[in-house]
């Protein structure tokens, strides 16, 4: 038996120094060691063995477990740290590597006009106001003393979702439902959306609009005048005149379009405003008293002054955007251009 089990011990020191995988060794660990095992047949035959051998071949069994035992671990000990140090390996991370930074982003061009003309409005005294997108016929149009079948409702290509429902065409739309809420005296503006059915460089489905409108007792032009002086000056520079020229608008009158100084030339005539030294920018007039009427408020009594503009196209003017489409599109090469 004693000769049995050093023939075992050199197998299984042979056999495990061949053992190149994880896995194997569990395979080894049972071949000899488990209830199965090689060791455990061996020591059946302990029985057979002569009282007072016992204590030595049952030493040499403890010594045989032991050894292989010992192997087990190490082994094993070894397959662990080389995993863990091919895993490292491929894991690899250079602490002392330079961080990359972070990419600051920046308010789109029309975010940042809005800003403005909105902190300067309120600055005057406004209050912000905003009504729906989607609109009712009634408060685009027929409020605005703009009757079912008016010619003047061709100026608006507006797309209709039913009869009476549509996508607003102007923030005008707020005036209507303002003057239905609040008592006068008041000053708001309304920043907003609008749609209307036209696309080309100047032109955009979906764009934007500031309506801003006043009432109060003994208003005249010349306080629209002066308000809007101080509003375009803080949008172009303390340099900005403005003109009036007659126009017409439905729920305005006398209705007037307001130019603005090109902000590139100064009046002195450029490409950007055509030779002209103007940027044409808002439509704007006193307040229609049929239209006041129309909404509840006394005409006798009270008068208002009502101006809306192309925000798109300020924002378009400030940083020379030539096709109003580039602000839709979301190309992050003409974002970063606008930081
Ligand atoms: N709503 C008009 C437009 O879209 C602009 C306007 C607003 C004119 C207020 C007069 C008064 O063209």
């Amino acid at each position: 038996m004693q000769e049995q089990l050093k023939q075992l011990k050199e197998q299984a020191m042979a056999e495990i120094s061949k053992v190149d995988e994880k896995a194997s060794l569990n395979e080894f660990r049972v071949k000899y060691l488990g209830k199965q095992g090689l060791l455990t047949q061996i020591l059946r035959g302990m029985r057979d063995v002569p009282a007072e051998q016992r204590p030595v071949v049952g030493a040499l069994v403890n010594e045989v477990r032991a050894l292989i035992e010992e192997q087990l671990s190490a082994k094993e000990a070894d397959f662990e740290k080389r995993e863990m140090e091919s895993e490292l390996a491929k894991n690899y991370i250079d602490i002392t590597e330079p961080a990359q930074g972070h990419e600051r982003g920046a308010l789109h061009p029309l975010s940042k006009v809005f800003e403005l003309l909105i902190d300067s409005c309120v600055n005057m005294g406004f209050k912000v106001v905003e009504g729906p997108e989607v609109e009712l016929d009634y408060y685009n149009f027929e409020a605005l003393n703009i009757p079912k079948n008016h010619p003047s409702r061709d100026m608006q290509d507006t797309f209709f979702i039913t009869d009476n429902i549509l996508l607003r065409s102007q923030t005008s739309s707020v005036q209507a439902r303002t003057m239905e809420v609040m008592k006068p005296p008041f000053k708001i503006i309304s920043p907003g959306r609008v749609y209307r059915n036209d696309s080309d460089a100047t032109h955009s489905p979906v764009f934007h609009q500031m309506e801003g409108l006043v009432i109060d007792e003994n208003i005249s032009m010349a306080d629209l005048k002066a308000m809007l002086i101080v509003l375009m000056r803080k949008t172009f520079g303390e340099q900005t005149q403005i003109r009036f020229r007659p126009s017409f608008f439905p729920f305005t009158e006398p209705s007037v379009e307001v130019d603005v100084t090109c902000p590139s030339c100064h009046g002195e005539g450029c490409r950007l405003c055509k030779g002209t030294g103007f940027m044409e920018l808002l439509g704007a007039g006193i307040v229609n008293p049929k239209v006041l009427e129309a909404n509840g408020i006394d005409s006798k009594k009270y008068r208002g002054f009502a101006f809306g503009f192309g925000v798109d196209r300020v924002a378009m003017v400030k940083n020379g955007i030539a096709d109003i489409r580039s602000m839709f599109k979301n190309d992050i090469r003409f974002l970063k251009q606008m930081k």
